[in-house]
């Protein structure tokens, strides 16, 4: 039984609806300081301890029996609170970074091979539908040698939704450089190819658009495009969170023999695979669009369909279970953990450094941890605004 404690309830509230009802699942705690947010749960968890700070979420969630948690709490905070909560005993869940500077990638990585606790970065866009069918699709072999994949991510949104998601002065929205949120553009790629990203080079873009906002937002970057190498001699471009004019993000994995994407021009819910003329198998067409329905994935696939969480929280409570209760190994561990927040660090970087060229380190190896394990340039301010080392923009003169 997975007797879970949630931090963070906002984001945290999805997983929440899907936790309770979950045979297998028993929400133990949950704590946010927003106590409003927590209330609108008071009547739905007479048993769960509620509350607003997050030693007192752990000591009494433990006493009641708590096995993990799900840190659902701001993007560039979770792995102190990870931390905390193995070297407490509890396996952890994060949603959707695991750190927020180098250091903290050793740290983590670190505190999990100490402990043995169990950690997974609760990263849901690799379990999109869609996704789903292109990984099934890669995995048969039949694209040949993997060459080259495409992550893209977009979302924006207007000046009042900006604000909306953007509560406080020193909120990570208002200060998150283009390449940090990188997870739902690489992380699929990571997933359909098995793949890690080895070296990135990146570079972003100024939007005058978003340099209005400046006074309250000061990532003012439109953009943030990275390019890796990764370790089975693909290579990867992909994007952190993208404010571009576009109504949609994308996927696509290219091998010698056929390529497979979707988003774009494709139809909702199609998957168009292309192979040459001279690669085409017997019987198959050269272009097809196939459909990426969730009925083709067993059981699971079904109830992932009625639930309605196609969208991919359905696997990753799976995954959760498999993992925790199960003792099943999961792709996105804490290696994958840190090799993504790793790219995302080094390619803001290279963006202030006009694609620079770096090295993402391998954080199973104690020797390229070491090179890191001091390196713990933010460009987070702290909740009283200090701390800051590194830009959130690229520098811009206002002309
Ligand atoms: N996978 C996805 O599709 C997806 C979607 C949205 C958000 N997220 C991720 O979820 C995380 C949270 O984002 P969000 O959208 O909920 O916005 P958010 O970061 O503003 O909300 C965090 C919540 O945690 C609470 N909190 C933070 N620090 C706390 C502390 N020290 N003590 C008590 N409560 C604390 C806040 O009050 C708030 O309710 C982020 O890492 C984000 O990247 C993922």
């Amino acid at each position: 039984m997975l007797k879970i404690g949630v931090f963070g309830a906002w984001r945290g509230n999805n997983y929440i609806d899907l936790f309770k009802e979950d045979e297998e699942i028993e929400i133990v705690a949950i704590c946010d300081k927003n106590l409003e947010k927590l209330k609108e749960h008071k009547d739905e968890f007479a048993s769960a301890f509620l509350c607003a700070d997050f030693d007192e979420f752990l000591s009494e969630g433990i006493k009641r029996g708590m096995n993990s948690v799900f840190l659902a709490n701001y993007f560039n905070e979770h792995a102190p609170y990870a931390i905390k909560a193995m070297n407490a005993g509890l396996d952890v869940v994060s949603e959707c970074t695991s750190a927020s500077t180098l250091k903290e990638c050793v740290e983590l990585v670190e505190c999990v091979e100490k402990t043995g606790r169990k950690y997974f970065i609760a990263e849901n866009y690799p379990f999109s539908t869609q996704n789903l069918k292109m990984g099934k699709l890669v995995s048969s072999g039949m694209l040949g040698s993997l060459l080259y994949a495409e992550g893209e991510y977009n979302h924006s949104g207007d000046n009042e939704l900006l604000r909306y998601y953007t509560p406080g002065e020193f909120h990570w929205r208002a200060w998150m450089p283009r390449t940090y949120y990188v997870t739902h553009a690489l992380g699929p790629i990571m997933y359909m190819t098995k793949s890690m990203p080895k070296y990135v080079s990146a570079r972003a873009a100024h939007s005058d658009l978003l340099y209005e906002l400046r006074d309250w937002r000061h990532n003012y970057d439109g953009t943030g495009i990275m390019f890796c190498e990764m370790d089975n001699g693909m290579i990867a471009r992909f994007t952190g969170c993208t404010a571009m004019a576009s109504d949609y993000s994308r996927y696509r994995i290219c091998g010698d023999r056929a390529s497979v994407e979707w988003g774009g021009y494709i139809e909702e819910g199609k998957v168009r695979r292309f192979f040459f003329e001279h690669t085409k198998p017997e019987g198959e067409e050269q272009i097809s669009l196939l459909d990426a329905d969730l009925s083709d994935f067993g059981e699971d696939g079904i109830k992932a369909k009625n639930a309605g969480h196609g969208g991919g929280d359905y696997w990753i409570v799976k995954e959760i279970k498999d993992c925790f209760i199960h003792g099943k190994d999961i792709f996105f561990d804490v290696y994958a953990g840190a090799a993504m927040s790793a790219t995302a660090i080094l390619g803001w970087r290279s963006c202030l450094n006009h694609g620079e060229n770096f090295k993402i380190p391998d954080f199973r190896n104690k020797e390229e941890r070491d090179k890191v394990r001091s390196d713990d340039l933010t460009p987070f301010p702290d909740q009283n605004g200090n701390g800051i080392t590194l830009p959130c923009a690229l520098p811009f003169d206002g002309e």
